[in-house]
């Protein structure tokens, strides 16, 4: 859920978007969501097999912005911290780091291990914006869509893409 409405906001807001799915997210896909493949190409610039290691963003000499793992399962939470690239999500995150351009995690697990909390801190020293898909309640969310959209539109702030996911405090 969290990973498609983000590609649907991106396109909307005209953002140009790279999508690699591991084999777990795209099962995760069906089990958990209506939606299919075909949907999610279509939402994004560019598609990419995990498993695509020569992939454009497994580069340090390809522009981005800046990667959302958007959910972030531990396995893969503990390849980026452990800088075992053996994936494209994991490379390509690796990179992220190394050309030190933004990286967010959206950890997607409860409850937290020492390991998982060891990982996340590592990261988080080294400037990845960790960011639990925790929502806020003062926005008195009426829907699981507006829960959704909170987090993703807290991912969008960390790369000031405007949007309207979610109210502002004060405003
Ligand atoms: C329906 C389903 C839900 C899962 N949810 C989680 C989860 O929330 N967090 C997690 O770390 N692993 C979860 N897993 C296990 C991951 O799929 C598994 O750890 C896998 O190795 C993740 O690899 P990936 O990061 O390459 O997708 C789930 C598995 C299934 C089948």
């Amino acid at each position: 859920m969290y990973g498609v409405r983000a590609l649907e906001v991106l396109q909307e807001r005209g953002v140009e978007s790279h999508l690699v799915m591991t084999e777990w997210a795209k099962k995760c896909l069906a089990m958990e969501t209506d939606f299919k493949m075909e949907y999610l190409k279509s939402l994004c610039t560019e598609y990419s097999d995990d498993s695509n290691l020569a992939s454009g963003i497994s580069s340090g000499t390809y522009r981005t912005d800046g990667m959302i793992v958007i959910p972030c399962s531990m396995k893969t939470l503990s390849s980026i911290a452990n800088g075992y690239d053996e994936t494209l999500v994991a490379r390509a995150a690796g990179v992220t780091l190394k050309e030190s351009r933004r990286l967010v995690l959206v950890p997607r697990e409860t409850p937290l291990t020492a390991i998982n909390l060891e990982n996340m801190l590592k990261l988080a020293r080294l400037g990845v914006v960790i960011l639990p898909p925790v929502p806020g309640f003062y926005t008195r969310p009426k829907s699981i869509a507006d829960l959704v959209d909170h987090t993703v539109g807290k991912c969008l702030d960390q790369f000031n893409i405007e949007h309207d996911l979610y109210k502002r405090w004060g405003t």
